[in-house]
């Protein structure tokens, strides 16, 4: 089973060609695929030849390969990790019995609902970052975006699988409307709100990939607990590949602070100015970047109360991050959890029942992770003798879902007046000019081994090549 069918038309470890119907109906979703990536997918990429990796089997120990190819030619295919015959279910109203081989009857809905918001973040993706590929800042970098494109399209058929397989016809008219939507069309946007908003620099991709990305894992490894069996599998093997978008984000806004440091200590200042002058990006600038992503990614986690959420997780569909690992009840029917809400001009703490806050705990086990990442960030100016900090704003910042949305929150976590916020808010978020000094700065470095004089390059390149390996070759 681990072992990809690369000679079908759909590479798959499903035994696609047992299944004729299906076959025919994913070979017919294909040709639609394809338009939507010429469409809406990179800009003007048609003839490059990427060093991607392709996946060639879901073995840990090297389950991808290497080389050149045009992404239009990428084997986009269908990949579930190995099933466990005996899995039984371990959270919830039906722990303990036998996980599910196909979608039970009463939560088809809600399974379906769950598959689709899931699957209508993957090419909304692609659709956000389809311009960036022309101001990169290296051939590196470049296929990094490219290499995080398709396999944002991989996912997509992931999702698109499940939904032809388990779900008939509104599977397949779901599949269709996957294609349908556009990131930031005001007629027909993406579902979640964060996957409509720009990512016109590749500051903000940084940023988008580090958070918006790690959501992509929590939300990947709460689905890899459900008890419908094909779920958890195929979740399971796109966290594999999504290790590796995190990566960029997480290297990449390194490499930002480590030229803005190095700029700093050779002008021994932090003027704005000053720095902005010699072509780097200030620190207060990329704060505004990180307050905008990690605010609007950690909306994308849903209200903090919600009776979807305690429905989701008591029917068995989605688990907690690391459910296997927690070492209580997994049926949470009589404990309380914490949420924020502003009242008297205070954020105040509130007891509520665990499973109805169920997205508030995916949210601050989101935080954690995100947090310990901004350290590293902090580690680089550290290592530079600058005193200089990023911190990560109060959750309740800027939000625009549940309790705290339409509260005004500053970065320390105060409830500020309308007055104070529309004071202070270019210093909290990225402002006009912000974002149009940062547009400035792109413009594509094509030739290897060269970056823009606003990044530093990596310490490594991509599979043990060098960092001026020709990893895009224009074609
Ligand atoms: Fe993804
Ligand atoms: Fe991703």
């Amino acid at each position: 089973m681990s072992v990809i069918d690369y000679s079908q038309k759909i590479p798959n470890n499903v035994g696609l060609s047992e299944d004729r119907t299906l076959q025919r109906a994913l070979e017919q979703w294909q040709p639609n695929f394809i338009r939507w990536w010429d469409d809406v997918g990179p800009e003007g990429s048609t003839d490059h030849e990427v060093y991607l990796r392709t996946a060639v089997g879901v073995d840990p120990q090297g389950w991808a390969s290497f080389g050149h190819v045009k992404m239009r030619d990428y084997r986009w295919g269908i990949f579930l990790n190995p099933g466990d015959a005996n899995r039984s279910i371990h959270f919830g109203d039906h722990k303990g019995e036998r996980a599910w081989a196909d979608v039970p009857g009463e939560h088809r809905a809600n399974l379906r609902r769950i598959i689709v918001t899931q699957g209508d973040t993957e090419p909304a993706s692609v659709e956000q970052q389809r311009h960036l590929g022309l101001t990169a800042p290296s051939l590196y970098d470049l296929r990094n975006l490219f290499q995080i494109n398709v396999e944002e399209g991989r996912h997509l058929w992931a999702m698109v699988y499940l939904l032809h397989k388990h779900f008939g016809r509104d599977g397949r008219e779901e599949a269709e409307a996957l294609l349908e939507r556009r990131s930031g069309d005001e007629n027909n946007p993406r579902i979640l709100g964060a996957f409509n908003e720009a990512t016109p620099d590749w500051l903000s991709f940084f940023m988008f990939t580090y958070f918006t990305d790690r959501d992509g894992k929590f939300q990947l490894c709460a689905l890899a607990e459900s008890s419908f069996d094909p779920l958890a599998r195929t979740t399971k093997f796109m966290l594999t590949e999504e290790a590796h978008h995190m990566f960029v984000g997480e290297s990449g806004v390194g490499r930002v602070i480590q030229r803005t440091a190095q700029a700093m200590n050779e002008l021994k200042s932090d003027d704005v100015a000053r720095l902005r002058a010699a072509g780097v990006i200030d620190l207060p600038t990329i704060q505004r970047y990180l307050n905008f992503h990690y605010s609007v990614t950690i909306d994308l986690f849903g209200a903090d109360q919600s009776s979807n959420a305690a429905t989701f997780y008591s029917t068995g569909i989605k688990g907690r991050y690391e459910e296997g690992k927690r070492d209580d009840d997994h049926l949470l029917k009589d404990r309380t959890y914490k949420v924020l809400e502003a009242a008297g001009g205070q954020l105040v703490e509130k007891d509520v029942p665990m499973l109805n806050a169920l997205n508030e705990v995916l949210r601050d086990d989101f935080i954690k992770d995100s947090v310990a990442g901004v350290g590293r960030w902090n580690k680089v100016l550290e290592k530079a003798g600058l005193p200089h900090r990023l911190t990560v704003p109060h959750k309740a910042f800027h939000r625009n879902i549940g309790a705290l949305s339409g509260v005004k929150v500053s970065p320390e976590g105060r409830v500020v007046s309308d007055g104070e916020w529309a004071a202070n808010v270019a210093h909290w978020l990225p402002s006009r000019e912000d974002r149009a000094y940062v547009a400035s700065l792109m413009g594509r470095v094509a030739d290897p081994g060269r970056f823009a004089n606003w990044i530093a390059p990596p310490v490594m390149g991509i599979n043990r090549q060098p960092v001026d390996f020709d990893y895009v070759r224009f074609g």
